[in-house]
């Protein structure tokens, strides 16, 4: 049984997060309603009150709420916040850091994964900003559950409607249950606020994103990384308590916030910047989709049309791995070294051999030919192979996946326990 809070929002579809509370109830977990000012005008109190059993929290002003500083105990108490219908404004104010109510002050305050169901007018969901808020809080690995499709209480028919309470459950019993088996498997688990990790206070080196190569002022080489994984990376270290620089190729996505960004363009400017930082590493995570390739001789000036084809040459690019693999302090197994190998068919057979090829620790086989893994969607698929281990990582979200790949460095890092941590 877990204490959940379920934040309820100011949409027409509060009244279906009484569903919401209900199915987690029956599936033996203990809930707190959180309504905003605006959602107790769609729903009363009273029924959250009944269904819950609980007194619901609907203003951090209401005499005795700060007696204990309830959104603190809220916070530090519940296994996991599900806001469910969540509104463009509450979005708004988790991306930004804004706590203006209860709900907003808990979202900040809480280390408890956290999930969301938006639901909001159809061009309210595809506006930009909200995109971006949505992107910024995936990045920093909270989880949504995407709105249906159907009449929407304005009137107009598209995508916005909450999903049903019933998906919303799953997806919060899901991530219990996978917090639950990380727990279990680490010590150091996600869910807790990292005060276990043997990553605390260790400098970890993440990069993420492709890199693009110039082909002349206007055009590039490119590759279809979103940055996810990496950025999944980068918030789970730094949510254990490393000291996370992060270098990252150019992104749509927003990073999470760690302790260094380095934004670069090209696998040249990514050595450079990677064998810079990896002096002061403990861990190199390369998350990135480097380019294997590079235009010979960028052209100064746009490349003009001609009726003829146009060939380009291409010269290898530096491997940033292959020379960490070379550099010297790592006959002491220091900076541990994580490499992921990008495949379309046979990923496993090809990792395996990367990896003694490049001489890293461990390294992520990622069969990016499936539509539910690897580039630009946020689930992913790997198999995390060492020296003596191999380790299947089911269809999961790309921050569980972090998780699962940190719990091996750890448990690496554990088993080499003489290895000191960089000061
Ligand atoms: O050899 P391959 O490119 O498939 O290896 C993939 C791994 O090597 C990834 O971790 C990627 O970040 C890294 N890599 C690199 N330098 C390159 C190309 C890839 O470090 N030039």
């Amino acid at each position: 049984m877990a204490f959940i809070a379920v934040g309820v929002t100011g949409g027409i579809g509060a009244y279906k997060a009484v569903e919401v509370c209900r199915g987690l109830q029956k599936q033996g977990h203990d809930v707190v309603a959180v309504m905003t000012r605006a959602a107790t005008r769609f729903v009363g109190p009273v029924t959250f009150e009944a269904i819950t059993r609980r007194p619901v929290i609907t203003s951090q002003w209401k005499p005795g709420m700060n007696a204990d500083i309830e959104h603190i105990a809220i916070a530090d108490g519940i296994a996991l916040l599900v806001v469910a219908p969540c509104t463009a404004n509450v979005l708004g104010k988790f991306a930004n850091g804004i706590a203006d109510d209860f709900l907003s002050s808990l979202y900040l305050a809480t280390r408890a994964p956290v999930l969301i169901a938006p639901a909001m007018n159809s061009n309210m969901l595809a506006h930009p900003a909200v995109q971006r808020n949505v992107e910024t809080l995936q990045a920093r690995g909270v989880q949504f559950v995407e709105p249906g499709e159907g009449y929407l209480a304005c009137g107009w028919i598209g995508r916005g409607r909450l999903a049903e309470p019933a998906d919303v459950v799953a997806a919060a019993v899901r991530m219990l249950g996978t917090d639950a088996g990380i727990n279990a498997a680490s010590d150091a688990g996600a869910v807790d606020s990292g005060q276990g990790s043997v990553l605390r206070g260790r400098r970890v080196l993440v990069t993420a994103g492709p890199t693009l190569e110039d082909i002349d002022p206007v055009r590039f080489l490119g590759n279809r990384s979103s940055g996810r994984m990496g950025f999944a990376i980068a918030a789970e270290a730094t949510r254990r308590g490393a000291k996370v620089t992060l270098i990252a190729g150019p992104t749509r996505v927003e990073p999470p916030v760690v302790d260094e960004v380095v934004r670069v363009r090209s696998a040249r400017d990514m050595h450079a910047a990677v064998l810079q930082s990896a002096i002061r590493a403990d861990v190199v995570v390369m998350a990135a989709a480097v380019a294997d390739y590079t235009p010979a001789a960028p052209a100064g000036e746009k490349v003009a049309k001609t009726d003829g084809p146009l060939t380009l040459r291409l010269e290898r690019t530096p491997d940033i791995l292959a020379d960490l693999g070379k550099m010297t302090s790592r006959a002491t197994g220091v900076p541990l070294l994580v490499g992921f190998a990008a495949e379309t068919g046979n990923a496993t057979a090809k990792a395996r051999e990367k990896r003694t090829r490049k001489g890293i620790d461990l390294i992520v086989a990622n069969d990016v030919s499936r539509a539910d893994a690897g580039f630009d969607v946020p689930t992913n698929a790997v198999t995390i192979i060492g020296s003596d281990e191999e380790q299947d990582v089911p269809v999961q979200s790309k921050e569980r996946v972090a998780a699962a790949i940190l719990d091996r460095v750890e448990r690496l890092i554990r088993s080499r326990a003489a290895t000191p941590a960089r000061a």
